[in-house]
C-alpha cells in the first residue's frame, strides 16, 4: 500500500468518531481527488455526497467519475451516498476499470440515489449543455426528476416487477418536453435500467446503518466532495452552476447525521472554470463562450494561445503548434513571463499546458485566471472552512511572479480587499461579471517545487505567497501539494 506520506491529522488521533470534508473551493477541478486519495488512508469510510458522472477527479493511475476515491484501498469501506446521481452504464464502465488496480476496496451504493438514464441525458443536451455549458451528463434533468418525483432510484432498479412502468412515466414525462424527433425509446431506456442498472442494483446497501455504525463505533469519514463551492446550485454563480449543493450543509443529507469535524477547502493556483458563467480573473475573459471573443483585443492571439491548450482540436490553430512546435512556443511565452511582458492568452496557453488544464470528464481547454481571494474568502465563510488545501501552485515554478486578486473594481470605484472578509455583498457577487479584478503580484520563484515533500524545503517566496493568501481567506493553509501524484504534499500545520 506504499509509504504513509505524512502524520495522522491531530483530529483523527480520538477514539471517538471523526470526519473530514474536502471541498472545492472554486469552479471545481481543485485536485479533490488527489487530496481525497491522500487523506484517506487515514479515514475508514470514503463518501461522495452529491453530483455524478459530472465530476472528474484524477488519483494517480486512474480518473474516477462517480466511485468515491478511496476504492483503491482494499481496506476502506466507499459509500455513494443518496444525493448523488449515478449513470448506471457509466458505472459498470468505471467499475470494469477500477477492477483492474493491485487493490480494490468495499462499495455500497445508496438505494435513495437517483439514476441517470439516457432520456434525462437526451434533455440535458437539448437544452442546459448550449445554454451553461454542462458536461452533458444528463445532472440537472436528473435532480429536476428528482424533485418532480418522476426520477428513478437505485432501489427501482432492484425492483424489477415495478421498474419497467416506473421507467416508462419518467421516459414519457420527458419526451412530452422534447421535440417529437428527440423522443427517446422508452423500451431502450427500459433495457438500460434492467441490464446496466441490475449491475449498479447489486452493490445497493444500507448506507445509513454504515453510517449509523461508525459514529458509534467511533470510525473516521472522509467526505469527498464534487464541483466547486462556486458551483453550488444556491451559493454558485446562478444560473451558471451545478444542480446539486456542493458545500458543507450537503453532509448534512446523508441519511444519517454526522458532523463535520474539519472542513478543508481546496484552492487551486491558477485557478480554473469549465463551462460558461463569469470568471472575473480569467485570462482574456472569453465568458467561456464564442460570442465573447471580442473582449479579446487580438483575434489572432486568442486563436494561438487556444491552438496550444487545446492542442489539435482547433484544426487551424493546430497548424500553427506544428509550424512553431509546441517546447519552442512554450520556451518563447516562458521568456516573457519573466521579463513580465506576457499577454493574458499567452499565461493562459503556457499554464494550460504547464499543468495539463483540461476537463477530466469532457476534454475541454479548462479557462484560467489567477487565484481570485475575494471569492475564496466567500468560501470560507459558506462553508465554515477550518482550513484550506493549496494545490498545483508548483506550476508558477520558474514564471517570474505570482498573481492572486486582491480586490474588484465596480462601477468605477476600487474595493480593496480588507481582510475582514467585509467586502463582497450577496448584490456585487450577482454581479460579478461587470468586476474587474485587482491584481496583486507577488515575486515569483526560480527553483522547482514540484515533488516536494518538506516545509523547509520551499523557497522564500513561496512561503510568502502561501502566507498572504492565507490570510487573505481566513483560514491557514494546512496543506500544500507540490504534484498529482498522492505523496507529493506537505504538512504545513497540524489542525488542533
Ligand atoms: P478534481 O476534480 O478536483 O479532483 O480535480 P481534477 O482531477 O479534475 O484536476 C486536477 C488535476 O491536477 C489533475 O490532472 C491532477 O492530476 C492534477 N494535480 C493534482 N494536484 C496537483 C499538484 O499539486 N500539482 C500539479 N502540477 N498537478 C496536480
Ligand atoms: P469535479 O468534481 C468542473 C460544471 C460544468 C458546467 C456546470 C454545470 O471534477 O470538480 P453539470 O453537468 O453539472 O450540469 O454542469 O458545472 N461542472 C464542473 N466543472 N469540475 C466538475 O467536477 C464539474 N461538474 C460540473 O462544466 O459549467
Ligand atoms: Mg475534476
Amino acid at each position: 500500500m506504499g509509504t504513509i506520506a505524512f502524520p495522522k491529522p491531530s483530529w483523527l488521533e480520538t477514539d471517538k468518531f471523526a470526519s473530514t470534508c474536502i471541498i472545492g473551493g472554486q469552479w471545481g477541478d481543485e485536485a479533490k481527488g488527489k487530496i481525497v486519495y491522500t487523506l484517506a488512508e487515514h479515514h475508514d469510510i470514503i463518501m461522495r455526497y452529491n453530483g455524478g458522472p459530472n465530476a472528474g477527479h484524477t488519483l494517480d493511475n486512474i480518473t474516477l467519475h462517480q466511485i468515491p476515491s478511496g476504492i483503491l484501498y482494499e481496506d476502506k469501506i466507499n459509500i455513494m451516498g443518496q444525493g448523488m446521481v449515478i449513470n448506471p452504464t457509466l458505472f459498470k464502465r468505471e467499475m470494469e476499470e477500477v477492477k483492474t488496480m493491485p487493490y480494490v476496496g468495499h462499495l455500497v451504493v445508496s438505494p435513495n440515489a437517483h439514476v441517470i438514464l439516457k432520456h434525462e441525458i437526451a434533455l440535458d443536451l437539448g437544452g442546459a449543455k448550449q445554454m451553461v455549458g454542462t458536461t452533458g451528463k444528463g445532472i440537472g434533468p436528473t435532480y429536476e426528476q428528482r424533485a418532480a418525483r418522476t426520477g428513478i432510484r437505485v432501489a427501482d432498479l432492484a425492483d424489477r416487477k415495478t421498474l419497467a412502468d416506473k421507467v416508462r412515466k419518467s421516459v414519457e414525462s420527458v419526451n412530452r418536453r422534447l421535440q417529437k424527433e428527440s423522443w427517446v425509446s422508452v423500451d431502450e431506456v427500459i433495457k438500460e435500467a434492467e441490464e446496466e442498472g441490475g449491475f449498479l442494483a447489486d452493490y445497493m446497501d444500507d448506507a445509513t446503518r454504515l453510517l449509523k455504525g461508525a459514529k458509534k463505533e467511533g470510525k473516521k469519514v472522509l467526505f469527498e466532495g464534487a464541483q466547486g463551492a462556486l458551483l453550488d446550485v444556491d451559493n454558485g454563480t446562478w444560473p451558471n452552476v451545478t444542480s446539486s449543493n456542493t458545500t458543507r450543509p450537503s453532509v448534512g443529507q446523508t441519511g444519517y447525521y454526522l458532523p463535520v469535524t474539519k472542513a478543508l477547502g481546496v484552492f487551486k493556483a491558477p485557478m480554473s472554470r469549465v463551462g460558461k458563467g463569469p470568471f472575473p480573473s480569467e485570462w482574456g475573459r472569453t465568458d467561456g463562450t464564442n460570442e465573447t471573443r471580442h473582449l479579446i483585443e487580438d483575434e489572432k492571439e486568442f486563436i494561438e494561445a487556444m491552438g496550444f491548450i487545446s492542442s489539435g482540436r482547433m484544426p487551424d490553430a493546430g497548424k500553427e503548434i506544428v509550424k512553431i512546435g509546441r517546447d519552442a512556443m512554450m520556451s518563447a511565452i516562458l521568456e516573457k513571463m519573466n521579463a513580465g511582458k506576457a499577454t493574458d492568452m499567452e499565461k493562459a496557453a503556457y499554464f494550460g499546458w504547464k499543468g495539463m488544464e483540461f476537463g477530466a470528464t469532457t476534454g475541454r481547454a479548462r479557462r484560467l485566471g489567477p487565484l481570485d481571494l475575494v471569492l475564496a474568502r466567500r468560501v470560507t465563510d459558506i462553508n465554515g472552512l477550518d482550513g484550506a488545501i493549496f494545490t498545483k501552485w508548483d506550476v508558477y515554478s520558474g514564471t517570474g511572479e505570482v498573481e492572486f486578486v486582491e480586490g474588484y473594481c465596480l462601477n468605477d470605484a476600487s474595493y480593496p480587499f480588507d481582510y475582514s472578509g467585509e467586502y463582497l455583498s450577496e448584490m456585487e457577487f450577482l454581479n460579478l461579471r461587470a468586476a474587474d479584478p485587482m491584481i496583486k503580484k507577488l515575486p515569483g520563484w526560480t527553483q522547482d517545487i514540484r515533488g516536494m515533500t518538506e516545509w523547509d524545503q520551499l523557497p522564500k517566496n513561496t512561503k510568502s505567497a502561501i502566507k498572504f493568501a492565507e490570510k487573505a481567506i481566513g483560514v491557514p493553509c494546512m496543506y500544500f501539494s507540490t504534484g498529482p501524484k498522492k505523496d507529493e504534499i506537505i504538512v504545513r500545520m497540524k489542525a488542533k
